[in-house]
């Protein structure tokens, strides 16, 4: 399964590729504006200069669908690694899968993003998206079952054949990772702080200090029968160590 970085913060960005974990890196205009990327082209630009080849989302702005292809070309022209993402309805609920077919037809990647239900997520996957962003916590916060829908969908992907691959968006908490890659994610995309809770275990950190905490004990022991073969040895005049 691979993992991206839910976020536009270049330092965590920057962290978690020195640890090797970076698959691709994901942003909306939320994320954006959180991480006070208010010129976000610039660090769409950057972001995807840092992580290159890996994949970068960036979202269109726009209710059009006509916009909506043209802001998609120009967001894929800043990079060859920039995924364009579309949401899979505008606020109207019209569908934006013509949007999909238009710019993966032209070589652009998509990233058909807020699915909340199977259909959206299959419509998606048929229209030609790249990806299908299943947003697991609003999901959940709507009273679903996030982990069973992404189970459903992987399934389907699997039946037909589809390349589509599934991003389990919108963690919430850090469960939900191990939730989604259980369901057959393909890739989860993760806020920095949740890894961090991933990785951390207060009871590794006390069994760390226990080998540490020996390992000096059995230093001092050396140390000390050291010291007594050498005081010895004096006694001797030298005849212990012959
Ligand atoms: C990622 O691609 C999504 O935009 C993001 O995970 C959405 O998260 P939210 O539901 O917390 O806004």
């Amino acid at each position: 399964m691979e993992i991206f970085l839910d976020t536009a913060n270049l330092d965590e960005i920057k962290r978690w590729l020195e640890y090797g974990l970076v698959d691709g890196v994901t942003t909306n205009p939320t994320i954006m504006l959180k991480d006070g990327a208010y010129h976000m082209s610039a660090r769409a630009r950057e972001i995807a200069a840092l992580v290159q080849p890996r994949p970068v989302s960036v979202e269109v702005t726009t209710n059009d669908r006509r916009e909506m292809v043209m802001q998609g070309r120009q967001i894929a022209s800043w990079a060859p690694n920039i995924v364009v993402k579309i949401p899979v309805i505008n606020e109207q609920g019209e569908p934006c899968l013509g949007v999909v077919r238009e710019l993966e037809a032209s070589g652009v990647h998509v990233n058909m993003t807020a699915c909340l239900s199977y259909g959206q997520a299959i419509l998606a996957a048929k229209a030609g998206a790249s990806y299908v962003s299943i947003f697991a916590g609003r999901v959940a916060d709507d009273g679903h079952d996030a982990p069973g829908l992404i189970r459903e969908v992987a399934e389907w992907l699997r039946l037909w054949g589809s390349p589509a691959k599934i991003i389990a968006a919108s963690v919430r908490e850090a469960v939900n990772i191990k939730d989604a890659a259980a369901a057959g994610a393909h890739i989860v995309t993760v806020p920095p702080p949740f890894l961090e809770k991933f990785v951390d275990h207060r009871y590794s950190r006390e069994t760390v200090r226990g080998f540490n905490e020996d390992a000096a004990r059995a230093l001092a022991q050396m140390e000390e029968l050291q010291a007594i073969a050498v005081r010895a040895d004096r006694r001797s005049g030298g005849q212990a160590s012959r």
